[in-house]
Formats: C-alpha cells, structure tokens, sequence
C-alpha cells in the first residue's frame, strides 16, 4: 500500500459528523461527500432530529444538497431525549437508515438543551437498543459544573458509562470524541460492546492551541483539547491498529460570527482537509500503514456495515488550508489550521 509519495486507501467513513442545514448543509456537504463514502450525521440541529420521520426528512435534504456526480451515504443519528418513545427504536431499525441514537446529556455542548438530564429516563429505550441491536453513542461528558472541564470525560466514564455498560452488556455503544489517557484505557479494557471514535484535532493539538499567543476561538471545541499527556495517549491508541477506535472527525461548522465573539461556539471544522490531517498524524506517529483499516475498515466492522469497495489516493504535497470557505451569507466558515501548511493532498 505504501510507496515513497502516496498511498492508496480504500475509500473512507466518516463516523462522527455535524453537516447543518439548509444553507450551511449546502456549503459543507461537498467537502465531506469529497473524501468520504458515508458518514454518521449527527442529529443536533434546532430542533433536533428526534425520531424518525425527522430524520427521513433530513436524509432527503442532505441527498437534495448533494452535489451530482457526488455518491454520499448519509447514516442517521436521532437524538435520544428524556422522552423518546421505545415504539421509535423498532421504527429506526426497521427504517434502514438510521444506524444509531446519540446521547447528548442535556447542557453538555452545542445544542443539548433538550438532551437527557438523567439516564434513568431512558433505560427502556436503551433496552430495546440493546435488543434490537442499535448502537447507542455517547458524548462521554459530565455536565456537573462543579467539575473542573478538563475531567469531565474521565468522570463521565465512572458515573455514567462503566454503570450503563453493566446494566446493558450487551448494547453496542461508541464513545465518541476521545480526548483522555483515561479514555483510551477504559475502551481497550472494555469488552466488545464499547468502541470509540477519535477527531483529528484531538490527535493534532493540545491545550496549550487553545491559549497560543491569545485566546484561539478555532481550537475550541467539545470536549475541549487536553494536556499534550492525553493527547499522546489518544494518539497511541488510535495508531495502534485496535479495531475498538475508528475515524470521527467531530467536524463542527460554525460561521465567523459565532466564533470571533465574546462566547463563541465550540467546535472545528476539520471536513475540508480531514483525511490529509489523520494522514499527517499517522505519519508521524510512524504508522501510516494503520490509518486505512482505522479510517476505512474498522468502523464499518463495528457498526455491521459493508467495507467499502473504491479506493481513493493521498499524495504527498505541500498545500496552504485556506483562510475561509463559503457558508452563510457574508459570514464564512474558517476551517482547522486555516493558513497553514500541511503536507498531504487528496488527489
Ligand atoms: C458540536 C457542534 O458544534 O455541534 N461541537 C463541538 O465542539 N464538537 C457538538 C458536539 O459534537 O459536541
Ligand atoms: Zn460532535
């Protein structure tokens, strides 16, 4: 697979992404559709995607937004809520679209006010999850504020998830986003049932990005960046060829206005150049010929998918991230590492 200046991959999945709507949708679609051949699509649009009848209608406005010639797969996600009815969860499987329920505890990141306030509400959802076999994926944080932000994630491992995965042993669930030592470890002790998705920008930076000569809007996202400690172990982890941790890039689009403001939103978009920058990190982690099965291989695996079949190609080339790209009117989306360099064009 490995020459000197390129490499061939199957073609790759996205399994953790934030595509918008209408004209923001429009605006990011292409540059995921791009390089990816599916992606799992995060349902936290206002008002979110909720049951299933939400999400054939947004699968039909991601599909109408597709640009022709593009061939995309959209898998959706529903928004799992104190509420959600069980009689949903066989209408999800039986739609054959929606692939997975995500768990948002309410106030825990962009748009999460009508997440879960407390997991008890949904353990007969959960249950007809872990019957029916349908993923249930979690964003690993606690909500407490009277926990520092930085061990949220470890918490949420002790409070929430160690218990859930005891009381539904057999609920296939995906810790998305990781950012922690403590992260990675619990997912590789774990049994089968647990895997994890890892971001780009979590392999890429540390805290410090957040802070460098000012405070960096771009580097801000949920969960936030963790000590370059973590960072190394996530990095370890996700370029040791375990199939329990996959590709999920967490883009976040966010127009410049909600970002170079007072309080400005979390998140990065990282879709524009997403597979050039997993392929930097597992060069330089030395293990480049790792990335195809965790961006291609193993995340179809986990959810029961087909791989896919066509390939795509990286070559070695040196090209500046633009400073912005459309996406609202007058008001654009600045993507990851805008500016800068990086050496590795999808072709
Ligand atoms: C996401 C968003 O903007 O929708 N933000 C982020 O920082 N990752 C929400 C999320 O996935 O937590
Ligand atoms: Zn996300």
């Amino acid at each position: 697979m490995t020459e000197l200046n390129q490499i061939t991959l199957t073609r790759p999945d996205d399994w953790h992404l934030h595509l918008r709507d209408g004209a923001a949708l429009a605006a990011v679609l292409p540059h995921t559709a791009r390089q990816f051949g599916r992606a799992i699509v995060m349902p936290n649009l206002k008002p979110p995607v909720i049951t299933v009848a939400d999400a054939a209608a947004y699968r039909q406005r991601i599909l109408t937004a597709l640009p022709a010639g593009l061939s995309f797969e959209p898998l959706m996600t529903l928004y799992l809520t104190d509420t959600t009815p069980v009689v949903e969860i066989a209408k999800a499987v039986d739609s054959g679209f929606v692939k997975a329920v995500k768990l948002f505890p309410a106030g825990a990141t962009t748009n999460s006010d009508s997440g879960v306030t407390s997991i008890e509400k949904t353990y007969a959802v959960l249950a007809e999850m872990e019957k029916l076999g349908l993923p249930l994926l979690v964003h690993g944080e606690e909500t407490d504020p009277a926990i520092d932000i930085f061990d949220r994630e470890a918490a949420f491992i002790e409070r929430t998830l160690e218990p859930l995965l005891k009381r539904f042993p057999g609920l296939k669930v995906v810790m998305e986003h990781i950012t922690t030592a403590d992260a990675a470890d619990f997912v590789k002790s774990a049994g089968a049932q647990l895997a994890a998705t890892v971001t780009a920008h979590h392999l890429l930076l540390n805290r410090n990005a957040m802070f460098t000569g000012g405070l960096r809007p771009y580097h801000y996202c949920l969960p936030v960046l963790k000590a370059e400690k973590h960072r190394q172990a996530v990095v370890a982890t996700a370029t040791s060829g375990n199939p329990k941790f996959f590709l999920g890039t967490d883009s976040a689009p966010h127009p410049r206005s909600a970002k170079e403001t007072a309080i400005a939103a979390g998140g990065c978009f990282s879709a524009f150049a997403a597979l050039e920058l997993y392929a930097q990190i597992f060069e330089q982690a030395g293990a480049l010929e790792k990335l195809e099965a965790f961006a291609s291989f193993y995340g179809a695996d986990f959810y029961g998918l087909p791989r896919n079949t066509s390939k795509i190609t990286l070559k070695k080339e040196t090209w500046q991230i633009p400073a912005s790209l459309p996406y609202l009117d007058n008001d654009p989306v600045v993507p990851l590492f805008a500016g800068e360099t990086i050496c590795w064009k999808m072709s």
